[in-house]
């Protein structure tokens, strides 16, 4: 084929490629014009989980009708003129393709006035200008998207499903939206509003309007100022974390980014606070000089390249530092709960440990050499066992089955069982423990719920208000009994019992599953996370009996070898494994 340029028609459909890839993908690029037009309301509204129409209203500059062919021309910006302009972007925008890339795969009605001016309408689909007239409005730009991904039906087969797209968007506008607390910002989906800030400029009034009072009451506020850096905002005290870094919002010049090297710098900060696999939740603002940082990386935006990574790295870690050191957190106090509780809250049944008790004491080989050891290296990480009484003569048969060895790095579970040495991880058995009660628990539909004495009163968002209207079977079925205290908040007067202590956590986890749509087998997967948040973790420190019930418990589960997630709950060595290694 001979060489042709292309048309511009294809050409932005190849931009829209790369910048539009999702409904979320048309909220942000409008959302970010509205900012860049110096406006001090937005208003987002969705549909259709963004497919069928997305609205975004606002009160900014507005275009005139000279300038709005160009608004759709590809590279016609107003936001930079010449190459140095690229060193110092203080606006969202500075590419001049949204709009072109948008129009090509959709519909659209833009409504706009800039002051002194009149108001235009303007309708564009497939990219080319089908009516522009004069037509009456208020100042600033509504813009109306519908019909997205109608020409390119390939793209609309890689979405995911409506719940997950309308959430999608709802994440992106809270980042602007906590990005801006000086722009009043709402979103909407399907016609209800789900926050509107109250543009104020405070940040923590942004939070309440959109996560609600219980998310901000334990963060912690930090400030910090330095010569060309500066960094504000609130972080999560230990004990209060997620499972992944959804709730991890960080802002460069009030632009929500993406950034592997301040991701790496909150886990430098938070190291030895946080169980494994827990993520602090922070929202930061770091301001820097504009031209010390490069936005023209991708497309998107969402990352940038630093000029000096290595201040703001050690910047962001020591104010985390010098902010969790003074307040004295150790790991320890994020324990607790799994502690202090029975694992097992007798549910109408025996406890595990009251069927521990009822067993013979085990007996436990005092290991001298293995106490000599121990002194040696200062008790770390073995830890000895002493039974309380040693039953002389009781073995079980339990015990002619294996040997508890000890507990290493507070995670493992030593093991001695015919022939073979095992390691035990003591959070994925104790998951795939409580995962299989929960299961049978669920299978008899007993749906044995533990009220609580005192109803919790739990602080929510409208989203998810919605969310839990929305799914009252499913929670009905789950074992949650929850009752509207008000607009946005709830009682929670019972659950299932083995979550005692945890509720609010696994709710919120509930919530986010729910959020997220997967849709395919929710009940499953809200089981899995209730074990999850339930189980032992990771770098708590058994004892022995402690120990015995998880692994006694563990061989009789169906499916023990792995964890509900899939992964191996036990690790054994041969005996000839290790006479290999030793080369005997
Ligand atoms: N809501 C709005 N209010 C006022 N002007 C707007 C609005 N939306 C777009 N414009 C104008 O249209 C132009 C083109 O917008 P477009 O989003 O395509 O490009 P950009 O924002 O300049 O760059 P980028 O592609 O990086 O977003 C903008 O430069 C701006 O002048
Ligand atoms: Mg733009």
């Amino acid at each position: 084929m001979a060489i042709k340029l292309l048309n511009d028609n294809v050409i932005n459909k190849i931009a829209a490629g790369e910048v539009i890839e999702r409904p979320a993908s048309v909220v942000k690029e409008l959302l970010e014009n509205a900012i860049d037009a110096a406006s001090r309301n937005i208003a987002v509204k969705i549909s259709g989980a963004g497919l069928d129409s997305i609205e975004v209203t606002d009160d900014g500059e507005g275009i005139s009708m000279e300038e709005l062919p160009l608004a759709f021309l590809r590279h016609a910006t107003s936001k930079i003129e010449n190459e140095g302009d690229l060193l110092r972007i203080m606006s969202m925008g500075f590419r001049g393709e949204a709009l072109p890339s948008i129009a090509s795969v959709s519909r659209i009605d833009i409504y706009s006035k800039k002051e002194k001016q009149e108001g235009i309408h303007c309708f564009i689909e497939g990219g080319k200008i089908l009516d522009l007239q004069y037509f009456p409005g208020p100042e600033g730009s509504k813009i109306i998207v519908s019909d997205l991904f109608f020409n390119t039906p390939a793209r609309k087969k890689f979405l995911r499903s409506p719940v997950t797209e309308g959430n999608n968007a709802y994440e992106l506008v809270i980042k602007y939206a906590l990005a801006r607390p000086d722009i009043a910002i709402s979103f909407s989906n399907e016609k209800r509003q789900l926050f509107r800030t109250p543009g104020n400029g405070s940040l923590n009034d942004a939070v309440i309007a959109i996560f609600g009072r219980d998310f901000l009451e334990p963060l912690i506020p930090v400030k910090w100022e330095g010569l060309s850096l500066s960094i504000s905002g609130l972080i999560s005290p230990p004990g209060v974390a997620k499972m992944n870094r959804k709730r991890q919002l960080i802002f460069v010049n009030q632009r929500p980014i993406r950034s592997p090297l301040l991701y790496r710098a909150l886990d430098e900060g938070y190291r030895g606070l946080l169980l494994a696999r827990e993520q602090p939740l922070v929202i930061l603002q770091i301001a820097v000089p504009p031209d010390s940082i490069d936005v023209n990386v991708h497309p998107q935006k969402s990352e940038i390249r630093f000029r000096d990574e290595q201040s703001i790295f050690r910047s962001l870690c020591g104010l985390l530092r010098d902010t969790l050191n003074a307040r004295d957190y150790r790991l320890q106090d994020n324990l607790p709960q799994n502690r202090s509780q029975p694992f097992y809250p007798a549910a109408g049944r025996k406890t595990a440990k009251q069927k521990v008790e009822e067993q013979p004491v085990i007996p436990f080989m005092h290991n001298r050499k293995a106490d000599k050891r121990v002194e040696e290296t200062g008790g770390e990480p073995w830890i000895p066992f002493y039974p309380e009484e040693q039953a002389e003569g009781s073995v079980s048969r339990v015990y002619d089955e294996f040997k508890i060895l000890g507990q290493l790095w507070d995670s493992y579970i030593l093991l001695e069982k015919e022939q073979t040495l095992n390691i035990v991880d003591q959070h994925a058995a104790h998951e795939r423990i409580i995962y299989s009660r929960l299961q049978q628990f669920y299978a008899a539909s007993r749906g044995e719920m533990q009220m609580l004495a005192f109803p919790l009163l739990m602080d929510l968002s409208l989203r998810d208000m919605e969310l839990l209207e929305k799914n009252q079977e499913i929670l009905g079925e789950l074992g949650f009994d929850l009752q509207q205290a008000g607009p946005r908040s709830i009682f929670l007067r019972g659950t299932p019992a083995i979550i005692a202590g945890q509720e609010r956590e696994v709710l919120f986890e509930i919530l986010e599953l729910l959020a997220g749509g997967q849709g395919i087998n929710l009940k499953n997967e809200a089981i899995i996370k209730m074990a999850c948040k339930k189980a032992v973790k990771a770098g708590t420190r058994l004892d022995y009996r402690e120990m015995m019930q998880i692994i006694q418990e563990l061989f009789i589960t169906d499916d023990y070898k792995n964890c509900p997630h899939g992964r191996p709950t036990i690790i054994a060595w041969k005996q000839a494994d290790l006479e290999r290694m030793f080369k005997r």
